[in-house]
């Protein structure tokens, strides 16, 4: 939760001024609105406040019920609610098994490997249901999973990996997927949490030209879960090459087994998708807050599917016809909703990739385009900014053309936009800059492709059905064109929302719901705005602007890390006192952590402490989480109370002005601490951008 409401009610700085250059807007090419699934402009009206909760049928009508529901919406539990209450369905059925009688020759997934001279595969859907059903029957019968039980899947970008949510989701079992980049530590964690028996594994995969051995990862998980309570008594092992074990890590018998063994003795067995409850658990999916503890966001079967089938048929603008290709990773909830559930419940052809963006060069994304003729591209503004500083001029060199663009999981530049839509989209392609996160299934701002114009920068109006606002601290509505941020809240309820914390539900309430509600004992959904926990402006054209976050989480390449987190794992290293990690700009991530610690006394060896600090970091959460800088300062800026002021120490980082320190107990640290950063000289300050005036300003 934003602690900044103190400081900022104070300074009325809730409602600080965003001077940015409004934009021009660029509009939707005729070729694409030609072919277009939403045109209709009355889907604003249909979706309106006066057809909600019913025009959600919509979406779910785009899905194959086993059994219809009696009720579009449930409030009786808020803020728990439940949609699509009394209809049953299978997601895989809905992702795969319809899809035959018309479609089972097409290819339902195209994975290309990160090696260039080893070929793409195609999976046609024929292919993807024998091999969903080989593995649910593995789960089944070998594992002994069923409906309801938890399992940990820890694998990087190959075809497996879809192939085991979708045979988790035909049993009706939780899939809880680690993003591969995470820990063996980070893995453990989670699969404790979930209560997940098994874990699920690939031995290798490439990145970077490396075959990087992951089973590896899977021994520290299976220690780590051990010690938190969680017995873990099978892990699976899809090999990269079947029949060839690329790991050091020792297969242990009676618990480890190669998948490619063990589906010999399910070949061929058909497994019935099991008719679930619309709110059943489809998957959980874990991210960071503003505590230590990731959290399990726990998503439904049925809101969450209609909602991702929805969206993706109308702001992705996914037909059966088209080469789908989302560059996110699969372990990241873009990936869950936007490369397996919401293309294949549309008999798209979704294309999955191995390995990095630029490997062996920028041009390679191109190159994959080109061969695959994509024409629907899904990527986040990292991405956009890495490979337009490593080969600005690649796109022209090939043979492609995109009708579609989507980027997703950060702010992005207007002259990032600008290169996006000229260079890779070559003036052809509609952009949708889609904002929303882990918690809500699927988008919540952008622009509707075929009807909204573009407009670099801003993510664009709610959804069809999104009800957005933006509060301030004492939650009145700040007016569109007033040029000030405030939070943005969802008013309503939608589909893809999640249904509560795994195994938290006061964390859930308190998380999202408990700043603006009005009264804890409504049923009524207008009194529980949702608490998005971004800072935002709302231009008078109705398109929202997103600013970032106003809670304790870093956005490191459109991914959340929590720096309570990061902190927990700086404090394992035993020479370090104290740890503080603040956002810090950097040009092509966007954010990156940066850490300061301060030594134990009699301690002195301050370098060798810092990398340890950093290899501790890497081995607790991952790579990803890899601070920019490791400081060693001689003390902490901290208040009478003995507060820790991140909110100065992120000044000092990003060169910001650092403001009022009289209030602290040791106000000459924070020069000391200044000069260690930044040198002797006094750098010139800057304004900083918005997410880092408001970080930390706690106390
Ligand atoms: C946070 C959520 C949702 C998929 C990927 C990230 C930021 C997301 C945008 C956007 C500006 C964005 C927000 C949000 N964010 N999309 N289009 N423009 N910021 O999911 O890891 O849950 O992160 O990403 O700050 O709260 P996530």
């Amino acid at each position: 939760m934003s602690n900044s409401a103190a400081t900022l009610a104070e300074t009325s700085e809730a409602e600080i001024a965003v001077h940015w250059k409004e934009e021009g807007y660029y509009y939707p090419p005729a070729q694409f609105i030609g072919q277009a699934n939403l045109t209709d402009p009355s889907i604003m009206e249909r979706f309106s406040e006066k057809n909600f909760p019913e025009c959600f049928r919509e979406y779910a009508d785009m899905l194959t019920w086993f059994k219809y529901w009696h009720t579009t919406l449930d409030t009786s539990d808020p803020p728990f609610w439940k949609w699509f209450v009394g209809g049953q369905l299978n997601a895989c059925y809905n992702c795969v098994d319809r899809h035959l009688a018309k479609y089972k020759n097409k290819a339902a997934l195209i994975f290309v490997p990160e090696p260039e001279d080893e070929p793409a595969a195609a999976i046609t859907y024929q292919e993807l249901y024998r091999r969903v059903n080989e593995t649910a029957a593995v789960l089944r019968d070998f594992a002994g999973l069923k409906a309801g039980d938890r399992v940990t899947i820890h694998m990087p970008m190959i075809p497996e990996l879809p192939v085991t949510m979708l045979a988790c989701a035909r049993l009706g079992i939780i899939h809880s997927v680690v993003f591969g980049g995470f820990s063996g530590e980070a893995c453990g964690l989670r699969a404790a949490d979930s209560g997940s028996r098994v874990l699920i594994y690939a031995d290798s995969y490439w990145r970077n030209g490396k075959l990087a051995d992951h089973k590896a990862a899977a021994e520290i998980a299976v220690d780590v879960a051990q010690k938190e309570g969680q017995p873990i008594d099978k892990v699976l092992v899809w090999r990269r090459y079947p029949g060839k074990y690329s790991s050091a890590a020792p297969m242990k018998p009676g618990r480890d087994y190669f998948m490619d063994d063990v589906l010999k003795d399910c070949s061929r067995t058909r497994v019935e998708p099991a008719s679930m409850d619309a709110e059943a658990p489809l998957f959980l999916m874990y991210t960071s807050g503003t505590t230590g503890k990731p959290k399990g966001c726990q998503h439904r079967t049925g809101g969450y599917l209609a909602y991702v089938t929805g969206t993706s048929k109308y702001i992705q603008d996914i037909h059966p016809e088209d080469v789908y290709w989302c560059m996110a990773d699969i372990g990241w909830i873009t990936g869950h909703s936007y490369i397996v559930y919401g293309p294949l419940a549309l008999a798209a052809t979704s294309v999955l990739y191995e390995g990095v963006p630029n490997y062996p060069d920028a041009g390679r994304p191109w190159r994959i385009a080109e061969r695959l003729d994509v024409n629907i591209f899904h990527t986040s503004p990292t991405a956009i900014r890495m490979l337009r500083k490593a080969g600005p001029d690649e796109p022209k060199k090939y043979d492609y053309h995109f009708k579609h663009m989507t980027t997703v999981g950060e702010p992005i530049e207007p002259e990032v936009w600008k290169w996006y839509y000229e260079v890779v989209g070559k003036g052809e392609a509609v952009i949708v800059d889609t904002w929303w996160q882990t918690e809500n299934g699927g988008f919540l701002c952008s622009t509707k492709p075929a009807l909204d114009p573009m407009k670099p920068g801003s993510a664009g109006p709610g959804l069809p059905g999104i009800y957005p606002v933006i509060y301030d601290e004492e939650g009145r509505e700040i007016p569109a064109g007033s040029h000030k941020a405030g939070n943005i809240c969802i008013r309503n309820p939608w589909p893809g929302i999640i249904q509560t914390i795994w195994g938290d539900r006061e964390r859930f309430v308190r998380q999202y719901y408990q700043k603006y509600c009005r009264n804890p004992q409504s049923k009524d959904w207008h009194d529980w705005p949702y608490f998005a926990a971004d800072g935002a402006v709302l231009a008078s054209d109705g398109y929202f602007r997103i600013l970032g976050r106003v809670d304790d989480v870093i956005n490191v390449a459109g991914h959340r890390l929590g720096t309570k987190e990061i902190e927990s794992a700086c404090l394992t290293v035993p020479e370090v006192a104290e740890a503080a990690v603040v956002p810090v700009v950097d040009d092509v991530k966007g954010r990156m952590p940066e850490v300061y610690i301060s030594l134990k006394p009699g301690v002195s060896d301050g370098h060798r402490v810092a990398e340890k600090v950093t290899a501790a970091i890497e081995t607790m959460i991952g790579k990803i989480a890899r601070p920019k800088h490791v400081h060693v300062v001689p003390d902490m800026p901290k208040t009478r109370s003995g507060k820790l002021m991140r909110r100065v120490l992120a000044a000092i980082s990003n060169r910001m002005e650092i403001g009022d320190i009289t209030t602290l107990a040791n106000p000459d640290v924070v020069e000391q601490v200044r000069r260690l950063v930044q040198g002797e000289a006094r750098v010139p300050t800057r304004e900083g951008p918005e997410d880092l005036r408001r970080f930390g300003q706690e106390a």
